[in-house]
């Protein structure tokens, strides 16, 4: 199943087509959200410039990056435990090894990294990945090396990224950038910056692109998509400033998912994620409209208590977000809603923790990421409110919530059950070699033997059987 957070993904080795001039080698690792993910690969396509090319082994390796994650505490301490393991190989037997640390701890910890730990030479803020030519000149002059320098421009829109370490078939293309939501437990705002938008041009190049080289899957990837705004450059929060001209030519996120799914018909599109306080009816006319728009919203509510939602700075109540689930039913009838959660927010009570429960059942969600809350240094929670929900308290709700969602994702697979649904082949399953596995537009996962289809191919797949979030089944013919 495709997330925001991929579990399984953690950790991966991002490795690229090697260009022969090339000589020096560089090992990135990747931890993090899809926005990291997509990160690493501009970041790659920076460095295949500068003379590397990608590498597994650590031991052979010049340059050692890994790209961060400080969402939750725990994010953090998987990170320091790789440092560690970076300075055992460099001891061992690499000594001429550099280590840089990229993305959002780097942003958060600034150059205390440098200080806490020794095996750090280079530090670099998530909009600084161009600057990472010169910072390497740095290093090589015997200087530790910071820029954590937060921009009010940096798309990347200018940069293609690297793709060939994925399966050829699926892409991300980020959309935005930074968050201005300040949801009082998130760290994001502080180390991605203010909101912004790329380029719609950029954009859609990136698209055709893709199309051209065979892909046949795109999300269009923000920390809050639905706020996408376009009118020229700059951060959406200073659009009041903007012209006239500039107001009326802008490009909104309805907009544009309908200038990228109507340029690339062909083409299934998805996007993450959205956000219940901006995302507006427009955009769900859009997916509506087209049949290449995948009838999936990824929509986290985080708790189902509007007492609960008031303190997080969520901007919408229970309520609200009853109706908008209302809403989206009402003009995209089969849509299937995920969520994501957070348990054992600083004073919630059994009562707010009932709210959340009843929610869930309410919306019946597809599939959800369900998290203990995690107090992060420097946020408004963690200034304002004490940590104070017991752990074995927090530990049993979220069980409770995980089980309530179990039934749930099996509700919604079961409903597959005897249906046709159209099947994007990604790749083979991993536990049967004679079985493709590849998603629904529903997010389910769905095996079926392979017969002569192949990577790629929309192919109709008859349900006979699943598993809680795995529809199994065979193929009946090409989408
Ligand atoms: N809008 C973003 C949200 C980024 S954070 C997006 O694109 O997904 C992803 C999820 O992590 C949040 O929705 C929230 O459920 C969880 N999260 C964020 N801060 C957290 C914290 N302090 N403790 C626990 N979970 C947290
Ligand atoms: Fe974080 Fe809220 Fe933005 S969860 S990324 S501040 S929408």
């Amino acid at each position: 199943m495709e997330k925001t957070i991929d579990e399984k993904a953690q950790g991966n080795t991002l490795i690229l087509e090697a260009k022969k001039e090339n000589s020096k080698k560089l090992y990135l690792e990747s931890y993090g959200c899809a926005m990291n993910f997509s990160d690493s690969e501009i970041v790659a396509s920076i460095l295949a410039d500068q003379g590397y090319n990608t590498t597994n082994l650590m031991e052979e390796a010049d340059l050692v990056l890994v790209n961060t994650c400080s969402i939750r505490d725990k994010a953090e301490q998987t990170i320091r435990k790789r440092l560690e393991k970076y300075n055992a190989v460099k001891r061992s037997s690499n000594p001429k090894m550099k280590v840089g640390v990229l993305g959002c701890m780097a942003e958060r910890l600034k150059e205390k990294l440098l200080e806490e730990e020794k095996i750090v030479d280079l530090v670099v803020g998530p909009d600084a990945y161009k600057d990472i030519p010169n910072l390497l000149q740095e290093v090589e002059e015997g200087r530790e090396a910071v820029n954590v320098i937060l921009s009010k421009e940096e798309t990347y829109g200018d940069i293609s990224p690297v793709r060939l370490g994925g399966n050829g078939i699926t892409a991300f293309v980020s959309i935005t950038r930074g968050c201005d939501n300040m949801c009082t437990f998130c760290v994001v705002p502080f180390t991605r910056g203010r909101e912004r938008s790329r380029d719609p041009h950029s954009i859609l190049n990136e698209i055709n692109d893709l199309a051209e080289r065979g892909y046949k899957e795109i999300t269009l990837l923000g920390q809050n998509v639905d706020s996408y705004l376009w009118y020229g450059g700059g951060l959406k929060k200073d659009f009041k400033n903007a012209s006239e001209m500039q107001k009326v030519t802008a490009t909104d996120f309805a907009q544009l998912l309908d200038l990228v799914a109507t340029a690339q018909p062909k083409m299934r599109i998805r996007f993450s994620t959205s956000n219940p306080q901006d995302m507006c009816e427009d955009v769900l006319h859009v997916v509506a409209k087209h049949k290449n728009i995948c009838n999936h919203i990824h929509l986290p509510v985080q708790s189902g208590s509007t007492r609960i939602l008031k303190e997080m700075n969520r901007q919408h109540t229970r309520e609200e977000y009853i109706k908008l689930i209302d809403k989206i039913l009402e003009i995209i009838p089969d849509c299937i809603i995920s969520q994501d959660m957070i348990i054992g927010f600083p004073t919630e009570t059994e009562a707010d923790h009932q709210d959340t429960l009843s929610l869930m059942e309410y919306v019946k969600y597809g599939f959800g990421y369900m998290y203990k809350y995690s107090e992060r240094p420097g946020t408004l929670a963690a200034r304002k409110l004490e940590d104070d929900v017991p752990e074995e308290i927090k530990s049993r709700r979220l069980t409770e919530v995980v089980n309530l969602q179990q039934k749930h994702s099996a509700f919604r697979t079961e409903s597959f059950l005897g249906k046709t649904v159209t099947v994007l082949i990604e790749k083979e399953s991993k536990k049967n070699v004679d079985e493709w596995s590849g998603r629904t537009e529903h997010n389910n996962v769905a095996v079926f033997p392979k017969r002569n289809y192949k990577p790629g191919d929309f192919v109709k797949v008859k349900v006979n059987d699943c598993t809680t979030a795995t529809l199994i089944g065979e193929a009946v013919g090409y989408s």
